[in-house]
């Protein structure tokens, strides 16, 4: 069941990542405000749905994870590396939960309309602190799996 479940969360993982890069990259690439248009009215909601599914997934195999090597106590304690990568880890998920759910608020919102400059800063600032947090958490999940194996 062990080696489910860190498969299923490792695979969440590169979904999760991959998908965030392909549409960080769109961002960049793809320079015409028609084409920007085109592109993210289509794939926008499917995209959306499918970056929420795996998140989600994180979470409950990431938790499941945590129980399963008895870590769920060190949650708030700072004594020891793993518990330090463990909080920092835990700290990084939690921003990037709040970034999806302010990016996903805007999305949702301004659909196929047209944006305020604060709406524009918000849905940008949060895929910008999604693509930041996602090298950290790596880094920390790396830590984290050294420390225990
Ligand atoms: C964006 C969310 C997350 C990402 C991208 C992520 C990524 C990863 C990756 C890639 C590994 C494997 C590391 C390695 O093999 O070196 C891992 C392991 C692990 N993750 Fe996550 N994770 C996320 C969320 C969570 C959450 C929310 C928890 C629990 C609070 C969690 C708990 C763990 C644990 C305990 C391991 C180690 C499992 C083991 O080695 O036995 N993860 N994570």
């Amino acid at each position: 069941m062990f080696d489910l479940m860190l498969y299923i969360h490792i695979f969440a993982a590169c979904s999760w990542i991959g998908g965030g890069m392909l549409l960080f990259a769109f961002g960049i690439l793809i320079r015409k405000k028609h084409e920007q248009t085109a592109v993210y009215g289509v794939i926008g909601p499917l995209y959306g749905y499918f970056e929420s599914f795996w998140l989600f997934i994180l979470l409950a195999t990431g938790f499941w994870l945590l129980d399963y090597h008895s870590l769920v106590g060190l949650i708030g304690k700072n004594g020891s590396e793993l518990e330090y990568m463990l909080n920092m880890k835990i700290l990084a998920v939690s921003l990037v939960l709040v970034a999806t759910a302010v990016h996903l608020l805007v999305a949702i919102k301004t659909h196929g309309k047209s944006r305020t400059t604060i709406q524009t800063l918000l849905s940008r600032g949060g895929s910008l602190a999604i693509f930041f947090l996602n090298f950290a958490i790596l880094r920390y999940a790396i830590e984290i799996r050294s420390v225990l194996h």
